[in-house]
């Protein structure tokens, strides 16, 4: 059969995500997963949510919302009680008044900032990420038309962006700046004390639009005080979406909620993209949710405690191993180390480890343990480890690290 008496022709997909894949994050996974399914007693420290249960009190609440019959689409961006649930979290823990239509409630935080891009961005407009920065930001920019403009962080200033660093960044098309405190994957996280230089730079500059991802808030170690843009700088308040879900703080990834609060203009127009294409978020997750962030909150702390736990057994683990080095992080369930030291040597099979993503197939073939390398996050040379996981889990990957470390020529 020629080409012109063809019935169909080979599926190209869509220019706008030509140069986009599956998250690199989920393809580790997925291969790490498919070496467990072998047979191969591999440790996967890849994935991005807690390995706690949701909390019993929010199950029973879907329960009984499915009991109930509430089973219907509800408003676009979120129910009434949805969004009176957030409205009274904002209260309770920032000190923040939002009204009901500045909310908007989606099918997970990531939602939420799909959502406000596809509303915002025009082609070209340009979107500041502060490296190393989590990977679906640049993804969800770039299917939204606009351009990543990554700004690398440095280990020396604890991978924060500093203002004479967003001060350069900033471009008569620059529409957005990311924050993400505490940070997915360095876990790094900025006080009241070091927004504020930024807030500073951004007040002299109107155009420009603040997107403070606050997912990993409750992930927040050794006494520190939580801090977001809004409630350190009010006059940003007309041009900030402050995003937030229950995905991590309370162990929900599957049940797909997260929200945003923001200028009604903004959530307006966001309501039009989520309009035609989730609908709403699912009913069953929002009253599920609602239980989440009304009902108690000690289950909050309590898990914070585990993950501090963790993370200072993973940070002193990772520091003992021959050529790595690993910042202590304040937040989020992330150690983002250093893996210069071993670069330029040899595996004993003769494979040169020349990039941080060599390290990492390494480790995963040779040693069995799946961490994802830094360049994925735009920062090289190092790898995420998410410690989200038990401690036995974490012993024994840790123990694999240090010995394959060890076996470098
Ligand atoms: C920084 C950051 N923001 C947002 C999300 C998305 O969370 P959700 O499950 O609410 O979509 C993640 C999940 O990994 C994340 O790491």
């Amino acid at each position: 059969m020629t080409a012109d008496t063809a019935t169909s022709i080979a599926f190209e997909p869509a220019q706008r995500i030509r140069a986009i894949g599956v998250s690199e994050i989920l393809r580790i996974t997925d291969h790490a997963n498919a070496l467990k399914r072998a047979g191969r007693p591999v440790i996967v420290l890849g994935a991005g949510e807690p390995d706690f249960d949701t909390p019993q009190n929010v199950r029973d609440a879907a329960v009984q919302a499915i009991g109930r019959g509430d089973t219907r689409y509800t408003v676009l961006d979120g129910s009434p009680a949805m969004k009176a649930a957030v409205q009274l979290k904002f209260r309770r823990d920032n000190a923040l008044d939002f009204a009901l239509d500045e909310i908007s409630v989606s099918a997970g935080a990531k939602q939420v900032i799909f959502n406000a891009l596809m509303a915002s961005l025009d082609p070209g407009d340009e979107v500041i990420l502060p490296a190393p920065y989590w990977t679906s930001y640049a993804d969800i920019v770039q299917i939204c038309g606009g351009v990543p403009v990554p700004v690398a962080g440095t280990e020396a200033n604890g991978f924060r962006l500093d203002a004479a660093q967003l001060e350069a960044a900033i471009t008569p098309r620059t529409r957005w700046l990311f924050l993400n405190s505490p940070s997915n994957p360095s876990g790094a996280a900025y006080s009241a004390d070091q927004l504020k230089p930024l807030c500073e730079v951004l007040l002299r500059h109107p155009r420009v639009w603040v997107l403070a991802d606050d997912i990993y808030e409750h992930i927040l170690y050794d006494g520190l005080a939580f801090a977001t843009p809004v409630a350190v700088e009010p006059r940003l308040r007309e041009r900030t979406l402050t995003v937030n879900g229950v995905s991590k703080a309370y162990a929900m990834t599957g049940w797909r909620v997260g929200y945003g609060a923001g200028p009604r203009a903004l959530i307006a127009a966001m309501a039009v993209v989520q309009s035609q294409t989730t609908s709403c978020p699912s009913s069953i997750s929002q009253a599920a949710a609602i239980e989440a962030l009304t009902g108690p909150q000690d289950i909050v702390a309590q898990r914070c405690a585990d993950f501090q736990a963790r993370r200072d057994f993973v940070v002193a683990a990772l520091n003992r191993a021959p050529g790595l080095h690993c910042r202590v992080p304040e937040g989020a369930f992330y150690t983002f180390a250093s893996c210069a030291g071993v670069l330029g040597r040899r595996t004993r099979g003769g494979m040169l480890l020349q990039t941080d993503s060599d390290f990492c197939r390494y480790l995963l073939q040779d040693f069995e343990v799946a961490v994802v390398p830094g360049s994925v996050f735009g920062l090289a040379p190092y790898f995420r480890i998410s410690y989200a996981t038990s401690m036995a889990q974490l012993e024994e990957a840790c123990k694999r690290i240090q010995a394959a470390c060890e076996a470098l020529e």
